[in-house]
């Protein structure tokens, strides 16, 4: 075995090509301390589907949360722009959020819209929603927010103002380094007017957001465990899913839920078609997300660094979410 916890490779290399870019990831994922998966990979076609029905459970509140003030507010954040903003929605899931926003009567003009997500199924799914709008050209990108938000800014309207949507506290899956560097890209893009609409999940009492992540229905372990299946399928995978356990840490220095795969006895697993084989020691995990939590003055002051000023901020009456729209 290699000192970095990696033992000589097995198979072939020869994934297809849209596989090549997640085969590396995994690999230098999994060669790292802690082990890691991003966790973007969670959302194969079922992964989209576990993780709307962890949405529905009573103690995932962020969607219900959140939805509750775009219902509310949807009409006042996207009003004041001079002409008909194109939206962007970055990470559009089930597409039930953007379609809140719009409002049941809206847009009251023609509007295109370009939604970004690194799952096929959930773009499907995303488009099938919004076509209750009937004024809604609609544009998808299979792509990571970052590279998604660069190939909608190249091909949008430019003389139209921009309104680009991050909802679900999605930023809240990014070591804060990244958020910020994100943020300051996003920002560079826009022009001046643009608007960046960010949703946030805000700190709560320990045992609750605990119970979000890790819920006694065990929905979000099969959601967590899935990308065991998801490796085992397009990897040439042998995991034995069932050796693992599911766990999570609240992280209160970095004010941050973590999510790990803790393998329950010491055992070797090969991804033969990644070429890659690891060596997990009993109680060793593999690290597969973290969820910030924030303060409203961490929020403004994250927009703000990147470059954004604040426009407009709302909560709701328990301070469990914020929505925040920058301008830039
Ligand atoms: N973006 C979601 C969040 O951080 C995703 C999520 C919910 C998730 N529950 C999870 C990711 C459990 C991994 C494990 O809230």
């Amino acid at each position: 075995m290699r000192d970095d916890g990696m033992i000589s490779p097995v198979g072939s290399t020869t994934e297809p090509v849209p596989s090549l870019e997640f085969g590396r990831d995994v690999v230098e994922g999994l060669a790292q301390d802690p082990k890691r998966i991003a966790s973007r990979y969670l959302y194969d076609a079922l992964g989209s589907r576990i993780f709307e029905a962890i949405c529905a459970l009573p103690w995932y509140k962020i969607t219900r949360d959140e939805s509750a003030l775009l219902e509310r507010y949807g009409p006042v954040i996207s009003s004041g722009f001079e002409a008909t903003p194109t939206v962007i929605e970055l990470g559009t899931g089930s597409g039930e959020k953007l379609s809140l926003l719009l409002g049941p009567d809206g847009p009251q003009t023609s509007m295109s819209v370009h939604l970004v997500d690194i799952s096929s199924a959930a773009l499907m799914r995303s488009k099938q929603t919004l076509s209750r709008h009937p004024g809604v050209e609609i544009v998808t990108h299979e792509a990571t927010y970052e590279d998604g938000l660069v190939a909608a800014l190249d091909r949008i309207d430019r003389d139209r103002p921009a309104m680009i949507i991050f909802l679900g506290s999605n930023i809240g899956n990014m070591a804060p380094a990244e958020s910020d560097r994100f943020l300051r890209k996003s920002c560079s893009g826009c022009r001046p007017g643009d608007r960046f609409l960010l949703g946030t999940d805000l700190i709560k009492p320990e045992a609750e957001m605990r119970l979000a992540y890790d819920d006694p229905l065990g929905v979000t372990a099969a959601f967590a465990k899935n990308l065991l299946i998801r490796l085992n399928r397009e990897f040439d995978g042998d995991f034995e899913v069932d050796t693992f356990d599911y766990h999570v840490v609240w992280n209160e220095q970095a004010s941050r839920i973590e999510s790990y795969l803790v393998s329950r006895v010491e055992q070797v697993a090969c991804l033969r078609s990644a070429g890659c084989c690891i060596r997990l020691a009993k109680d060793e995990s593999i690290w597969i997300e973290s969820s910030h939590k924030y303060s409203v003055e961490t929020v403004v002051a994250m927009g703000r660094n990147a470059g954004f000023s604040l426009r407009e901020q709302w909560i709701d009456p328990e301070s469990r979410f914020a929505l925040t729209l920058f301008e830039a």
